[in-house]
């Protein structure tokens, strides 16, 4: 079992970050083996729709997105952590989301390279938001959550919390459980999620 985290704040050591650690954690204690990706590391534009992938399943642009299209394609369940900016995502997280596009085929199906691999792959969120409500951060949620619904993904729901100052959330229990439940849940077989 594997499970994937993508970090999507580029504040490393922060609240996102925080929290993805602890589910990770948990997958790990419920016996995944951990891949961690930082976005903010990592080169990647945003997608050009040129559509060559819908062809070849590859996408055109030279960055280091293809290789995390492999780390997807080899993941069970992966984890997205991501703060929101503006009543949004973080132009990472979205830079990255778009670039799912190579793994589609012309009518958004999974390319017929991809279906075998991306079936039944468990697709989780964590949110945080400065706001103490957290319902600031649903349309993160209606991002994801649709892709999942659209594309027959397994969504494992989402964490949402609220914290604004670097690292406030290790503070709070309650979000930091929630995380490590949702880290558990994309650990366990799929009879159990
Ligand atoms: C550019 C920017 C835009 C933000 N926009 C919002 C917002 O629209 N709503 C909100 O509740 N918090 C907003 N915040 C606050 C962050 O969501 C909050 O500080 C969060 O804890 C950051 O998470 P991180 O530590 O993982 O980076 C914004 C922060 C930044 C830097």
């Amino acid at each position: 079992m594997k499970v994937l985290g993508i970090m999507g704040s580029p504040r490393i050591g922060g609240n996102s970050d925080v929290l993805l650690d602890r589910a990770l954690a948990g997958a790990e204690a419920a016996g995944a083996t951990l891949e961690k990706i930082i976005l903010c590391k990592k080169k990647i534009s945003g997608c050009l729709a040129c559509e060559k992938c819908n062809e070849t399943g590859v996408c055109a642009i030279d960055d280091d997105m293809p290789e995390i299209h492999q780390k997807i394609l080899a993941a069970d369940a992966v984890i997205h952590s991501v703060p929101v900016y503006f009543w949004s995502m973080t132009a990472q997280m979205k830079a990255y989301l778009d670039r799912w596009c190579a793994l589609f085929d012309a009518q958004w199906r999974w390319h017929k390279a991809y279906w075998p691999r991306m079936k039944g792959k468990r697709i989780g969120l964590i949110t945080v938001c400065g706001d103490s409500d957290v319902s600031t951060a649903d349309p993160i949620v209606h991002s994801f959550r649709n892709t999942c619904q659209f594309t027959g993904l397994t969504w494992l729901g989402a964490v949402q919390a609220s914290a604004s100052a670097k690292g406030e959330i290790a503070g709070n229990e309650a979000a930091l459980q929630e995380a490590y439940e949702l880290g558990q849940k994309a650990a366990a077989t799929t009879e159990e999620a």
